[in-house]
């Protein structure tokens, strides 16, 4: 346990703009108030949303800030009113109050959940965003059940390999997509029944053969600017779409949407509300216990180095999720 009073490190922003402004700087000891709690970060999560807030592109948040959402570690102190978390417990979190990518972050309570002992910190910190986004896209947005068949179109990243286990635990069919070989055999060693590549051409052409021409039920949609016109075209009848990424415009023939009943669903994880928020976490920390749900690290890299993650997490070439190590 760290000594009160002593300095801490964490990644600071003055000014947003490109990875360069991300600094490692010394920081108070932080403290908790009423109801937080301050967890000792072994391992913070890297998302492309922590990438638009630093460019200033997304919701702005006073300067200077920690960037950073998902992390895991060890409760270090806990505030007035804290019942449901103690000192010392092995914990992912949901958010902070302070910012993640730190040593030390602050916390409400109930942005605190418990890390078996079987998943690493570095798993822990690949939770959040990722499963919660896939969950919440699956179960919560597109209502997916049993037998289905979903397409993850962008199976290889964070979000991507997230939902391929929540599907194949609920009993889905899963056809993923990667961009590069090692890519696609992550998918497969996931557990995915195809998998395709989508820098190939025409590669979609495929699914009336994988789907006996079915089509697919579910279509969850990473790259939806690029991609929102043709999943409409391999969808079954009531299938639905939902947009989970999208970075920019595209035009679309809404005939291919009449003709199936089939519905264009957006998700943003930041709206959901308490209540749903409480369901996924239970939902995600049994999966962790049972072992259907297994975060996969492509990279881990020291705190210092948040520059260099924001730089590779926008390359090609996802391999599960990228984690800084303070
Ligand atoms: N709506 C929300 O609340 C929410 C929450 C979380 C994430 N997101 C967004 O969802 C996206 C994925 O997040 P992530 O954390 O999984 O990011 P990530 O780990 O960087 O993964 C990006 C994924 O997109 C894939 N991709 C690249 N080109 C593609 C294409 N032409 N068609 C389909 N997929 C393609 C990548 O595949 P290859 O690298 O193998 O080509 C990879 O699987 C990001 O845009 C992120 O901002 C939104």
């Amino acid at each position: 346990m760290r000594e009160q009073g002593k300095e801490v490190k964490a990644i600071r922003v003055h000014e947003f703009g490109g990875p360069e402004v991300m600094q490692l700087e010394g920081m108070p000891d932080l403290s908790p108030g009423a109801g937080q709690v301050v967890v000792s970060v072994r391992a913070a999560g890297v998302n492309p949303t922590d990438t638009y807030t630093r460019a200033g592109m997304s919701r702005k948040p006073p300067l200077p800030y920690t960037p950073g959402i998902d992390a895991a570690g060890i409760v270090e102190s806990v505030g007035e009113g804290v019942t449901g978390v103690r000192i010392g417990a092995r914990v992912y979190v949901s958010g902070t109050i302070s910012g993640a990518y730190a040593e030390q972050a602050l916390c409400e309570e109930s942005q605190v959940h418990p890390l078996p002992e079987k998943v690493s910190f570095a798993q822990g910190a690949a939770i959040n965003v990722p499963y919660a986004t896939a969950y919440r896209a699956l179960f919560q947005i597109a209502k997916a059940a049993a037998r289905e068949i979903v397409l993850v179109h962008g199976a290889t990243g964070g979000v991507g390999i997230a939902a391929i286990q929540l599907a194949l635990s609920a009993g889905m069919r899963v056809i993923g997509t990667g961009g590069t070989d090692r890519g696609r055999n992550l998918v497969l060693e996931q557990g995915a029944h195809h998998v395709l590549d989508h820098h190939a051409p025409g590669y979609l052409s495929q699914i009336q053969a994988l789907t006996e021409g079915h089509g697919v039920d579910v279509v969850l949609e990473m790259l939806a600017n690029v991609n929102l016109d043709n999943d409409l075209r391999v969808l079954a009848m009531g299938g639905r779409v939902v947009i989970i990424g999208s970075r920019g415009r595209i035009e679309i023939d809404p005939r291919d949407a009449m003709t199936r009943d089939a519905s264009i669903l957006g998700m943003l994880l930041f709206n959901t509300t308490q209540a749903e928020a409480s369901s996924i976490h239970a939902a995600l920390v049994a999966g962790l216990e049972n072992g259907t749900l297994r975060p996969v690290i492509g990279k881990e890299m020291p705190l210092a180095e948040a520059p260099r993650s924001h730089r590779e997490i926008m390359e090609p070439g996802a391999y599960g999720k990228i984690v800084l190590i303070p």
